[in-house]
């Protein structure tokens, strides 16, 4: 095998009350990624097309994810990446986690495999610190392994995979403004009070349960956010009505999809998330605003050949 395709996903980051730990990824949406073996040594980005990232390999999350692999695997072989972007930079949708995922996951199958996709991470990580300037796995662990999933530990790396409901589905709105990840985390609070802490992480545990007994009451209760939203919300246009919409609409709940501006709704059922959908979208018509919508179950799969 000398050249191989593959699908990288889009991710929801954070699912609003686990900022960085929690995250699932979407089924149609994402980077389309082909890595070529070359005879020429190192890593080259040979193109970038639908959306405009760095084509200089140290800049590049994906090329920069692969030297990482590769200093773990060191080979002759030289490889060359194309990006094909379905996922706009800056969107809160894990734009550089999908590169950077798609990347070592097509080099990794290239080499024979000898990484397993856990191992994956650890080299996509190297990619996405350099999108946001920290290091967070919250969208990369839900690309590289499917479904739902907790980041318990980056230090060493430390990922559960948790169950979905198979009618739990998300509704997305993202409004076409350029929200810089590195931005969106520099404006945050660097202490939190302990009373939020503890309403929140009351909240991430009580949605691990829901999501393990498929309690949609309880995985409704716990979607809230004491800790980042009250600060990025103004960042997005719109917000209280977005969430008024979704809310009301009959979504079990809603949030900020990673770093924003895309926002996201939780519902059960097709019907539920499309009429939420809609409800979002309403909140944004009235704005002089381009926006892109989209409707979908939680990826089970993850990154993937096509
Ligand atoms: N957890 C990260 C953040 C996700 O919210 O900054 C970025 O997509």
């Amino acid at each position: 095998m000398d050249s191989i395709v593959v699908f990288s996903p889009a991710s929801v980051a954070n699912v609003t009350c686990g900022f960085d730990v929690l995250g699932f990824c979407l089924d149609h949406v994402g980077d389309k990624i082909i890595v070529s073996k070359s005879n020429t040594p190192g890593v080259h980005i040979a193109s970038v097309s639908g959306f405009r990232v760095p084509v200089n390999p140290k800049q590049n999350v994906a090329s920069v994810a692969v030297e990482a692999l590769l200093r773990d695997y060191p080979t002759s072989t030289g490889f060359e990446i194309e990006i094909e972007k379905g996922i706009k930079p800056g969107s809160g949708l894990g734009s550089s986690a999908a590169s950077a995922c798609g990347a070592v996951f097509a080099v990794n199958l290239l080499l024979g495999s000898p990484f397993s996709r856990r191992d994956l991470i650890k080299y996509a990580l190297e990619g996405e610190s350099l999108a946001s300037g920290e290091r967070h796995a919250d969208n990369l662990a839900p690309v590289i392994l499917g479904g739902f999933t907790l980041v318990r530990s980056i230090d060493e790396i430390d990922i559960i995979e948790l169950p979905s409901p198979e009618d739990l589905i998300v509704s997305v709105v993202h409004p076409k403004i350029e929200l810089k990840t590195s931005y969106a985390r520099a404006i945050l609070k660097k202490e939190v009070l302990l009373r939020d802490a503890v309403r929140q992480w009351a909240n991430v545990g009580a949605l691990v349960s829901a999501l393990y007994t498929q309690d949609y009451r309880l995985l409704s209760r716990s979607l809230q956010d004491f800790v980042i939203e009250p600060t990025r919300s103004m960042l997005i246009p719109e917000f209280d009505a977005l969430k008024h919409e979704a809310i009301s609409s009959g979504a079990l709940g809603f949030g900020i999809s990673g770093s924003g501006p895309a926002v996201f709704a939780l519902s059960q059922g097709q019907k539920t998330a499309q009429s939420v959908l809609q409800s979002m979208s309403k909140a944004l018509d009235p704005l002089d605003l381009d926006f892109d919508c989209y409707i979908s179950s939680i990826n089970q799969q993850g990154v993937r050949v096509i």
